[in-house]
């Protein structure tokens, strides 16, 4: 199975509304393996098929790479139906090189998934997972990290990225936790 190739900003598949999943078949579960694999390889908390160049409501989670499998999450049209609470979070993202920022998220979620075994989940989380599946979702509705921060805090970033491209220094400097 081929580590799959990981879009970074400004690419615009992540702009994108990504498309809902209406067939659980082997090549959607062939998907969601490599993407699993993918996101080890990187490594990150979480990879959305966007971030793959594939426009489908798919995400893969873990928080915990001590075991990589053990707590692996594989969603398929996630979504949130409840959200309390605030938390500020320093999120990265595998798809924005080289840099972190303060975001402010919902501090618990419920989610609701389909599992590539076609059954429907609830997911209950807080921390980082329900940081990550924010997160994840975002990516779905074409939204990064980087949108969720001041104009000022992301024209800082275009700059320093353009300047970092300029020298052939991206993606020299993995950020830290990346979702
Ligand atoms: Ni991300």
């Amino acid at each position: 199975m081929a580590l799959l190739k990981i879009r970074k900003f400004p690419d615009d598949s992540l702009k994108q509304v990504a498309q809902p999943v209406e067939n659980i078949d082997g090549k959607l579960n062939a998907l969601i393996d490599s993407m699993a694999q993918t996101m080890y390889a990187a490594p990150g908390v979480g990879l959305a098929a966007p971030q793959v160049g594939e426009s489908m409501r798919v995400v893969v989670l873990d928080t915990d790479h001590d075991e990589p499998g053990k707590h692996l999450l594989k969603l398929i049209n996630p979504r949130i139906v409840e959200a309390e609470g605030k938390v500020i979070w320093e999120e990265g993202c595998l798809s924005v090189i080289d840099y972190n920022a303060d975001v402010e998220r919902a501090a618990r979620v419920l989610v609701r998934a389909w599992t590539p075994d076609q059954e429907e989940i609830e997911i209950e989380a807080d921390d980082l997972l329900a940081v990550a599946l924010q997160h994840e979702i975002d990516h779905l509705d074409g939204k990064l990290f980087i949108d969720r921060i001041s104009r000022i805090k992301r024209e800082l970033y275009r700059r320093k990225l353009k300047k970092l491209i300029r020298e052939g220094k991206a993606d020299e400097r993995p950020s830290k936790v990346r979702i």
